[in-house]
């Protein structure tokens, strides 16, 4: 009998992992977390978490674990102040002995964008803002985990391909866990704010001259041929960690369910890790209904939006990607087939938006009050076409995923501004409609009276609307 197989009966903790093409049960994957069999990918789940009836075992109450998850918020234990692992009960469990490597990840706030909803036209409107986390991005609620299980595996180097935020992540977290690691970017396409993290947190950071999806080839190689831990969304330990981004959610909620959650789709690790937080507390009791999880991509990097519209999510074909939102300039996502059992299964759909829509909504989003990067505006562009198709109500209930900050790529935000983010390419002309949503910084002589005629002029014409 094998001994993880016989403890699963009675420690709801325990996980192993299962592909998702093939039903292969295993406790170790290959270094590039591939199904030997049929080369698919791995999600983690819980044998213990249902008795031989089927039914729920005891240590999962929902009550109780509601109870438990509160109790801890007024803990200062390190795992107890991480808003991931505060979720243990949901997470693959660690060796005696072995700490999460925490930077007290997740707690992020939900704020009501109210300029927003009427844009959108819906009554209210929520973003749940993962850009607030200690690299200011949703991927440190994955890294915690994923990172914690890389050092208690003994690896020294851990890896990943990025388009800038899961590096920042992942030299943190490996900085803060005493491991060295292997950054590959695309070259001159990730902003500034995030290349500087990794620089800053020590990661050993190669830009390579090619795009994300030639950085994912490059490091599937390097993986199998040195010991060396990959922390791409392929591996499934990071998005047990990103989905509490959605069980934290529902408890920001009361447990109640919103109609909707829209969350941007680049390699559709965070759609996929969001849904099976959803799904799985739907099985556990936590939650009486699902959402609707819809996934908003770029024009320009649109293949998972294409795989559904044109063969109905049979095969995805890749798209060489462009957009100006870097973050999802992916052309062959990885988590795709994942992402589609979570449109499925929720009744959720797909959407794409235009470069203009982003900038558009990202300076939405910032007349609310509240800074995100590009790639996260485009869940309020996609909020707005499923609104005029009637797919969201105006009376329903939606929470916008945000995922990154807006300190993330301020040189988007500056040329958006300055009105040159669009000069030279064929948006230009249509760009023009941007032009009331700008406000250019304005340089002056340092002069009282020329600083009070300004203000006087905009006072003029805020009175005049
Ligand atoms: N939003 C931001 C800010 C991101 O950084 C990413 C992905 C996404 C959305 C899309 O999430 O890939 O799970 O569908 N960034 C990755 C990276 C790919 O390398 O930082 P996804």
């Amino acid at each position: 009998m094998n001994p993880v197989a016989d403890k699963t009966k009675t420690d709801p903790c325990i996980s192993r992992l299962r592909c998702i093409g093939c039903g292969a049960i295993v406790d170790h994957a290959d270094q590039d977390f591939r199904c030997s069999n049929c080369g698919d990918l791995f999600e983690i789940f819980y044998p213990g978490w249902t008795g031989s009836a089927g039914t729920r075992v005891a240590e999962h109450d929902a009550a109780s674990l509601k109870k438990s998850w509160l109790e801890r918020k007024s803990s200062f234990l390190p795992a107890d102040t991480s808003g991931v692992w505060r979720f243990r009960e949901m997470l693959p469990t660690l060796n005696p002995g072995h700490k999460p490597i925490t930077l007290r990840e997740g707690n992020t706030p939900l704020y009501e964008l109210p300029g927003c909803a009427r844009a959108a036209g819906v009554d209210t409107l929520l973003a749940k803002h993962q850009g607030m986390n200690p690299t200011a991005s949703f991927k440190d609620t994955g890294m915690t985990t994923a990172a914690s299980f890389a050092r208690q595996e003994g690896f020294h180097w851990v890896a990943c391909a990025s388009t800038g935020n899961t590096s920042a992540s992942m030299a943190a977290y490996a900085a803060r866990g005493g491991m060295r690691s292997l950054v590959l970017i695309p070259e001159g396409k990730i902003s500034w704010g995030k290349l500087s993290q990794s620089l800053d947190f020590g990661a050993v950071t190669c830009q390579l001259r090619t795009d994300f999806d030639g950085c994912v080839k490059v490091l599937n190689e390097v993986v199998k041929r040195m010991p060396v831990y990959l922390l791409n969304s392929v591996n499934p330990y990071r998005l047990e960690g990103q989905k509490t981004a959605a069980i934290e959610l529902l408890e920001q909620l009361a447990w109640q369910t919103p109609d909707h959650m829209v969350v941007p789709g680049g390699n559709l690790g965070n759609s996929s890790a969001l849904g099976k937080a959803l799904l799985e507390m739907k099985d556990l009791g936590l939650i009486a209904g699902l959402p609707k999880l819809s996934v908003i991509q770029a024009e320009g990097a649109n293949p998972f939006v294409r795989s559904i519209r044109e063969h109905g999510g049979k095969t995805l074909t890749p798209v060489e990607a462009d957009t100006f939102a870097t973050a999802i300039r992916i052309g062959n996502p990885a988590s795709w087939k994942k992402a589609l059992r979570v449109i499925e299964a929720t009744a959720g759909t797909v959407e794409q938006v235009s470069e203009i829509e982003i900038a558009s909504a990202k300076a939405e989003i910032g007349a609310d009050g509240v800074g995100c990067e590009p790639a996260s505006a485009v869940t309020l562009a996609g909020l707005k076409k499923l609104v005029r198709q009637g797919f969201v109500k105006p009376g329903e209930s939606t929470v916008l995923i945000l995922t990154g900050h807006g300190l993330k790529d301020p040189e988007f935000t500056l040329k958006f501004h300055r009105g040159d983010l669009f000069a030279g390419t064929r948006d230009e002309e249509d760009a023009r409609v941007l032009a009331a949503q700008q406000h250019a910084p304005i340089v002056l002589n340092a002069n009282v009276d020329a600083v009070i005629h300004t203000l006087k002029q905009f006072d003029r014409a805020d009175s005049s609307r």
